[in-house]
């Protein structure tokens, strides 16, 4: 495995997502021209709670060029470089599992959620037609888009979605290193983070849609960054097709359950969802955590005079929003027979 921008924030949560997985190793840890040549431990600025692993810190860090010995290019690059090194690691024969936006709405790269839409892998095969060399691409949408597609899918599979409103309040991480200066989000909220409220908006439709057609009602997303440093909140109104009680949308989050268990996949949780009852749950700092990262916590299920029905969900935005999701379908892409 080789990850690309492996010293941002997104590549750091790699980097220790892959010590001592089962499956993977990372062999090349890639960068700009800014770290290339440089040890992975002067060239990333860690800021992780977790220590850096000590096979990492020795590693040269290697410039993101194609011909890297690793069959899967986990990519955690900037979005402004992002699209043409995958586009070339593809071209290369690489199966690239990227999280960044540039190839996410091709029709036909998957945007994965294993759980959601493993389905939607049926396009990996048409895509090698178009790089030849067995290379392809596969995404994993934006961070929050994550914890709200994780907790609409139940309630759109049981009940149906008519119209969707959400609004967020999103982590520090979630804008990279540096990120947002301190100066502007010490006792702030910021109302705006570019481009992110479009992509909550079309990516949950095509994740819950077919391989070959998205899901059609309108969602609305407000998006806030917020001083909280990992774990995404999101606030969710929701008008079913067919009418639900608040206790029977609850029942269907609840017994929501991956039909990829038998797979054994090291990352994928017990429960993709996790529902509390507590009247002031889900919260950043108690909740981040549950199933390691990468079970979205949802609270709050009760009636909403307006929509019928609303909730909280929580996602931790570099686990199971970015690294963590990566990983769940590089395992995925594994045991389907795709590497
Ligand atoms: N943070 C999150 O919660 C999150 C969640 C989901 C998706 N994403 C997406 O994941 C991607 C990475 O986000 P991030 O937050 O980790 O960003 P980041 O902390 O700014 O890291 C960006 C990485 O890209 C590398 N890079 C920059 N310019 C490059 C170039 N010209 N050539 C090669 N590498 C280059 C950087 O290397 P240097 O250190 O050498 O500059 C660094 O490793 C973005 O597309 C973002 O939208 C982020």
């Amino acid at each position: 495995m080789a990850v690309l921008g492996a010293t941002g924030a997104v590549g750091q949560r790699f980097v220790q997502l892959l010590d001592g997985h089962p499956w993977f190793r990372a062999g090349a840890l890639a960068a700009s021209e800014r770290s290339a040549g440089r040890r992975y431990g002067q060239a990333a600025r860690w800021f992780l709670e977790e220590p850096m692993p000590e096979w990492a810190r020795d590693m040269e860090v290697v410039p993101c060029r194609p011909g890297l010995d690793a069959r899967v290019a986990f990519s955690g690059l900037d979005a402004s470089v992002a699209g043409a090194i995958e586009e070339e690691f593809a071209r290369g024969g690489h199966a690239v599992v990227s999280n960044s936006r540039n190839h996410r709405m091709d029709p036909e790269v998957p945007l994965l959620i294993p759980e959601v839409n493993a389905d939607h892998l049926e396009l990996v095969e048409v895509q090698k037609r178009r790089w030849r060399g067995g290379g392809f691409i596969v995404t994993n949408p934006n961070c929050s888009t994550v914890g709200l597609a994780m907790s609409a899918a139940p309630l759109y599979r049981a009940f149906g979605i008519k119209r969707l409103v959400v609004a967020t309040l999103q982590a520090i991480s979630g804008a990279g290193y540096p990120g947002v200066s301190s100066v502007d989000i010490l006792d702030n909220v910021i109302p705006f983070i570019g481009g992110e409220e479009e992509k909550m908006e079309s990516e949950t439709l095509k994740i819950l849609g077919t391989p070959k057609a998205a899901a059609s009602f309108p969602i609305s997303a407000q998006c806030h960054r917020v001083q909280v440093s990992d774990g995404h909140t999101l606030a969710v109104a929701v008008e079913t097709d067919q009418r639900t009680t608040p206790e029977e949308a609850a029942r269907a989050l609840r017994e929501f359950r991956s039909s990829l268990a038998p797979l054994g996949l090291p990352s994928l949780p017990e429960r993709p969802l996790t529902v509390r009852d507590e009247p002031d749950r889900p919260q950043p700092r108690f909740d981040r955590m549950a199933g390691k990262g990468m079970t979205v916590t949802v609270g709050r299920v009760r009636a909403c005079p307006v929509f019928g029905l609303k909730y909280v969900a929580l996602v931790h935005n570099t686990i199971r929003g970015a690294a963590g999701v990566a990983i769940l379908n590089a395992e995925l892409l594994k045991a389907k027979g795709c590497l």
